[in-house]
C-alpha cells in the first residue's frame, strides 16, 4: 500500500574558569568572614567527582567536599590532557561553603573538540580521584556511543549497571534520563532496604531542602555511581522521583497539603539538583533545563523536560479520556514545545536524539486512534494523557519532511521499541508489517536498580501488549539494565544490555536485543547483532587515589 507519511547560555558555571557565579536555583549567600583555619581543614572528596553537558570547547566539572568545620573552603580544579595530571590545559580556585551544600562546579573551558581530559580537584593537603571525561565534536563526527539510563532506586538494589559502564572503555557519555534519586521514605515503594543493607537517608519521604540535599548525598557516596561518573561526562535531565512521583508544574501524586507548598518544595528540590548534578546552569529566563548538546555534524542531542517545568495536571476523573484530547493543554509547555519544533526544524546534524522521560508512543492495551478524538489508554502521565502535545509535534515532523528522529525514554523500567505514528492501529495510516507511514522511532531504557515486574506477570503483560500494539516491535517488562546508543552516518542502533541480578553486587549481564533505524526510513529494523564495540584511546581513569581521608 502506498500511502503518504501524513496520511500514514551563556554558560553559566557557578564558579566557571571566568570565575562566573551565576545560576538560576542557587542564591550565593553573603560571603562569610573567612576562617583561619580553612585552609588547614581536613576534607574528604568522599562523594567523588563527574563531568557533564560536554560542548567542542568546555564541559562541567563537579565535585562535593566534606570539610570537619563549617567554614568556606577553597577547592582549587586541574583539567589535563593525561592521566599522569602532567599536560595541564585549564585550572582554577574556587570557593564553596553550606549555602551550596559544599559542592563546586566549574564550567572548565578553553578545551578542545571531541578529546579526552582528565581532571582533579584539590583542597588543602587533598586530592579527589581522577575523574575523565570528554567534549563533544565540533564538526565532521562519524559515530557516537551513548550509554542509556534510568531510574535508580537506591534500596531496590545495587547499581551494578554503573559499575558495568564504569569498566566499559567504548563509550563517549552517559545520558540519564531521570529518576536518578526517589523521594519516598523507607518501606514506601516496597523497597526491602533491610535486607540489602541498602539504608535510606534521610528515613523519611524528602520534602524540604535539607531532606533533598541529604538523599543526593547519599547515592553520590555510592561506589558504583562514583565509579561510572568518574569515568565518563553525564547528560542528565530530571524525571518526577527528584521532585515527587508524579509531578506536574504546580503538583505532584505524592504530595499533600500537609507537606507543605509544592512549589517551595520543588524549588528546592531543584535547588539541590542544581547543587548535586554535573549538568550546566541554565539562564534564568529559560526556567527549565531542555537544552541542546550538539555532536559534530552527526547529533543534536535534544535533551527534553516533559515533567516539571510546564506540564499542565495529569487528567484524571470521570472525563479523563476526553481531557487527554484538550488542543489547549501541554505536557512541557508552549515555550519548550515550540522551541523543539525549531531546533527540530534548524537541525543541520544527520541525527535528532530526543532525551526526554515519559513514553511517547501510543500504548494499548485499548486504544483507538487520536484522531477521532477517542480512544482510551491506562497511561495517562504519558504522552497518552497530552495527545494534543503529540500531534503537534508528529504534524510538524511530517509536514517540514524532518527525517531521523530518535527519541529516547525511560520513566517505566522496562524495554520498549516503537515506531512512532500518526495512528498505529488503523492500516490506513501505518502498517505494522513494513513500518511503512512510521515518522520516527522511540527506544525505551530499562531501569537501573528500581521494580521492573515479575517473570511471569511482565511476560504476559509484554505479549498482551506487543500483540495488540502493531508499532511496539519489543518490549520487556522484567530486566533491569540499560541500552548502548551507536548513531553513524547510516544508522542509529540501539543494542540493548540487561543485568543478571541488581539483589547483590555483580557485573553479569547479557545482550538482550538490538534496533537501528537506518538513514531517511524513520522506521525500525532489527538489528542481527551489537553494534561492534569502539575501544576509547583515552585510559580509564585509575580507581583509586591517595585523595580521599579515612
Ligand atoms: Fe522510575
Amino acid at each position: 500500500m502506498s500511502v503518504s507519511r501524513r496520511s500514514l547560555l551563556k554558560n553559566a558555571g557557578i564558579f566557571g574558569a571566568s570565575a562566573a557565579v551565576t545560576g538560576p536555583t542557587m542564591a550565593m549567600s553573603s560571603k562569610p568572614a573567612v576562617d583561619p583555619l580553612a585552609e588547614k581543614v581536613i576534607v574528604d572528596f568522599g562523594h567523588g567527582v563527574a563531568s557533564g553537558d560536554p560542548l567542542s570547547d568546555r564541559v562541567i566539572l563537579w565535585t562535593r567536599i566534606s570539610p570537619q568545620i563549617n567554614a568556606e573552603t577553597e577547592v582549587t580544579w586541574r583539567i589535563c590532557e593525561d592521566v599522569e595530571m602532567q599536560q595541564e590545559v585549564n585550572s582554577g580556585t574556587v570557593k564553596t561553603d553550606s549555602s551550596r551544600d559544599f559542592t563546586v562546579k566549574v564550567d572548565a573551558d578553553g578545551l578542545l573538540p571531541n578529546t579526552w581530559y582528565y581532571y582533579q580537584f584539590s583542597a588543602g593537603d587533598k586530592k579527589s580521584v581522577i575523574g575523565r571525561t570528554k567534549t563533544a565534536a565540533e564538526t565532521g563526527l562519524d559515530r557516537l556511543r551513548l550509554a542509556v539510563v534510568s531510574c535508580s532506586s537506591f534500596p531496590h538494589g545495587y547499581f551494578n549497571v554503573y559499575r558495568i559502564l564504569s569498566e566499559r572503555n567504548d563509550l563517549d557519555a552517559v545520558v540519564h534520563l531521570g529518576d536518578y534519586i526517589y523521594e519516598y521514605g523507607v518501606g514506601e515503594y516496597g523497597d526491602k532496604s533491610l535486607e540489602l543493607q541498602r539504608d535510606l537517608l534521610p528515613k523519611h519521604e524528602i520534602v524540604n531542602l535539607t531532606d533533598y540535599r541529604q538523599r543526593h548525598n547519599l547515592y553520590k557516596r555510592d561506589p558504583d555511581l562514583q565509579a561510572v561518573h568518574q569515568q565518563y561526562p553525564f547528560i542528565v535531565t530530571w524525571d518526577d522521583h527528584e521532585f515527587a512521583n508524579d509531578t506536574w508544574k504546580e503538583g505532584a501524586g505524592n504530595h499533600s497539603d500537609n507537606e507543605g507548598d509544592f512549589l517551595v518544595r520543588k524549588a528546592k528540590a531543584k535547588q539541590a539538583y542544581f547543587e548535586w548534578m554535573p549538568i550546566r546552569n541554565q539562564p534564568e529566563d529559560l526556567g527549565s533545563l531542555y537544552r541542546k548538546l550538539p555532536f559534530g555534524n552527526l547529533v543534536d542531542l535534544l535533551m527534553l523536560d516533559t515533567r516539571v517545568e510546564g506540564r499542565d495536571e495529569q487528567p484524571s476523573g470521570l472525563y479523563a479520556q476526553q481531557i487527554r484530547h484538550d488542543e489547549n493543554r501541554t505536557l512541557m509547555g508552549f515555550e519548550q514545545e515550540a522551541w523543539l519544533h525549531n531546533q527540530l526544524k534548524s537541525s543541520t546534524a544527520k541525527w535528532k536524539v530526543l532525551g526526554q522521560q515519559v513514553q511517547i508512543q501510543q500504548l494499548g492495551p485499548v486504544a483507538l486512534p487520536d484522531r477521532l478524538g477517542g480512544g482510551i489508554s491506562f497511561f495517562l502521565d504519558t504522552w497518552d494523557g497530552y495527545t494534543a502535545t503529540r500531534k503537534r509535534l508528529f504534524n510538524f515532523i511530517d509536514d517540514n519532511n524532518i527525517d531521523n528522529m530518535v527519541v529516547l525514554t525511560g520513566d517505566i523500567h522496562s524495554t520498549w521499541v516503537a515506531d512512532l505514528a500518526h495512528d498505529p492501529f488503523d492500516k490506513r495510516y501505518y502498517n505494522g508489517d513494513t513500518g511503512e507511514g512510521s515518522l520516527a522511532v522511540e527506544f525505551v531504557t530499562p531501569s537501573v536498580s528500581s521494580p521492573a515486574l515479575p517473570p511471569v506477570i511482565g511476560d504476559i503483560a509484554a505479549a498482551a501488549l506487543k500483540s495488540s500494539s502493531p508499532h511496539l516491535k519489543h518490549c520487556d517488562m522484567v530486566h533491569n539494565g540499560f541500552f548502548i546508543l551507536d548513531v553513524t552516518e547510516e544508522r542509529a542502533q540501539a543494542d540493548w544490555f540487561f543485568v543478571k541480578t541488581v539483589k547483590e553486587k555483580s557485573t553479569e549481564h547479557n545482550h538482550a536485543i538490538s534496533y537501528k533505524t537506518n538513514d531517511q526510513a524513520n522506521r525500525l529494523t532489527k538489528a542481527i547483532a551489537p553494534a561492534i564495540a569502539r575501544p576509547n584511546t583515552a585510559s580509564l581513569a585509575p580507581l583509586e587515589s591517595d585523595a580521599i581521608s579515612a
